[in-house]
């Protein structure tokens, strides 16, 4: 029995946990985390999604849209658009400390940009 829960606890020990808890999320982007877990699941774990110390608005956008120009990724526009309005408010849920750092150490210009993103998604979603 203890190895059966050793065996279970290691893994995110090691990679980070490998969902969300999005019970007290806003009810569309509890159905985008499906949306999300459906269609970046095919190829490779979330968890370097899920525990990415990288939590700019210009990440996710970058990095979805990458994603979805993979040879038969199945990812929509729609699909793109949706799972990074997910990811930047789910890290300013989860990774707000990070955020603020990331946010610190950009230049004038650029933090601007990455707070009016923020900005539309947190106004979009109230929160
Ligand atoms: C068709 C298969 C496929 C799908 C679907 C897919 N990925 Fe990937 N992903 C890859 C491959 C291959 C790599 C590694 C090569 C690369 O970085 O381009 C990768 C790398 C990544 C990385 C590592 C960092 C980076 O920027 O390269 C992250 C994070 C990631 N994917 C997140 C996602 C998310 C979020 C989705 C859903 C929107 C998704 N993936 C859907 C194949 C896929």
């Amino acid at each position: 029995m203890r190895s059966i829960i050793i065996l279970c606890v290691f893994p995110a020990l090691i990679f980070g946990a490998a969902s969300i808890n999005v019970k007290r999320y806003p009810v569309e982007l509890q159905q985008t985390y499906d949306l999300f877990v459906n269609r970046c699941s095919p190829c490779h774990g979330l968890e370097s999604t899920i525990n990415s110390q990288y939590v700019l608005p210009s990440y996710y956008k970058e990095m979805v849209q990458e994603m979805k120009e993979l040879p038969d990724s199945g990812i929509s526009q729609s699909d793109a658009d949706k799972i990074y309005e997910f990811l930047v408010y789910d890290a300013y849920k989860r990774h707000r400390r990070e955020l603020r750092d990331a946010l610190k150490a950009l230049p004038p210009e650029k933090k601007e940009q990455e707070q009016q993103a923020l900005k539309e998604i947190r106004d979009k979603y109230q929160s």
